[in-house]
């Protein structure tokens, strides 16, 4: 198949609403990552994007919706779930909630959980396309397994094409790390990945601390420990490159590529992806500067820890 590249106008965005309404797979941008999108009530369109992502079976995904009214209708809504998505929805933050009886999405979208993750993106084009489409879209990044996410139309070529019908090229996305994972089920909410949300940002609305996922147990199996990782190996907290690597900086340093030469977390999260992705196109080992713990921190440590992870 050959994979159409489609602009962000309402002709683009039609042709990839009729697209996904015959069950096609496109691919769309958000303010995180770009999403390989499919109807989420069609059970053959969800197992073609495992098919063409190479993703294990067990790993659930990710509905996006217009409108966070549509919640209701798959989950059961709960006060947590109210006071996040009203302080948060559209961002870069998913719901897992329990579903609902009636809910009409296909088994393979929640991997046979009793649970789904939802989520609101904030992007103009994802809003239009998911508003026309007018139903449910499960999307994991545009990415093959275990690799890279994608930040810009052409990673995801350069990832499936050839796999999926189309891709909606808006350019690069904002926030460039994937969705803080927020599980709300009995109990505490718990971080169940850290994300372009900070968590002190969630902590702040809540008025308490987040429940850490119990340990070892595999809640979000995108947590498994290798993951986003570039065919390279990487070595994380280095001050200097070391045996032919290349040296991805942080704050003035001397370096093959910088995510943020003023230190700044935010442009150091959206560049992190699309640098990885440069210097793995170079097939030499990369070594990464320190990055600080705090805020959007915690989610770039997170994706750099499972890109250097043994495999
Ligand atoms: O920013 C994002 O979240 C992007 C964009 C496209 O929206 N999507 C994304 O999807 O990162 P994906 O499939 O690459 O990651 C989804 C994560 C996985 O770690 C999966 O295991 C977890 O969400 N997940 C999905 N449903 C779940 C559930 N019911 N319970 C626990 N974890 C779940
Ligand atoms: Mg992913």
């Amino acid at each position: 198949m050959e994979t159409l590249e489609l602009t962000p106008d309402p002709a683009g965005i039609a042709r990839a609403a009729s697209l996904l309404d015959a069950g096609d797979l496109v691919s769309f941008p958000t303010e995180t990552v770009y999403g390989l999108g499919g109807d989420a009530r069609n059970g053959a369109a969800v197992a073609g994007i495992y098919e063409a992502k190479g993703r294990p079976s067990f790993n659930p995904l990710i509905v996006h919706l217009a409108q966070a009214s549509m919640a209701r209708a798959y989950v059961q809504w709960s006060d947590a779930a109210d006071i996040l998505a009203g302080a948060f929805w559209p961002g870069p933050l998913t719901l897992v909630l329990p579903l609902r009886e009636n809910h009409g999405l296909s088994s393979l979208v929640t991997a046979g959980l009793d649970t789904v993750a939802l989520r609101v993106p904030a992007h103009a084009t994802a809003h239009r396309l998911l508003a026309a489409f007018g139903g449910p879209v499960a999307a994991p990044s545009a990415n093959p397994s275990g690799r890279i996410s994608p930040t810009t139309a052409e990673h995801v070529l350069a990832g499936l094409s050839g796999k999926i019908a189309a891709v909606l090229n808006d350019g690069p996305c904002a926030v460039g790390l994937e969705s803080t994972i927020i599980g709300l089920g009995d109990g505490q909410p718990t971080l169940l990945r850290s994300g372009g949300l900070p968590q002190e940002a969630i902590e702040a609305a809540l008025g308490h601390p987040l429940a850490q996922p119990s340990g070892g147990d595999v809640t979000a199996p995108g947590q498994l420990s290798s993951h986003y990782a570039p065919a390279a190996k990487v070595r994380l907290n280095a001050t200097q490159a070391e045996n032919g690597e290349l040296l991805l900086g942080f704050g003035k340093m001397p370096c093959d590529l910088n995510l943020s030469t003023i230190g700044d977390l935010s442009e150091a999260a959206a560049n992190l992806f699309d640098h990885l992705h440069q210097l793995d196109a170079k097939s030499r080992p990369i070594a990464v500067a320190p990055i600080p713990a705090h805020g959007l921190g915690q989610a770039i440590n997170d994706r750099l820890r499972r890109a250097a992870a043994p495999r």
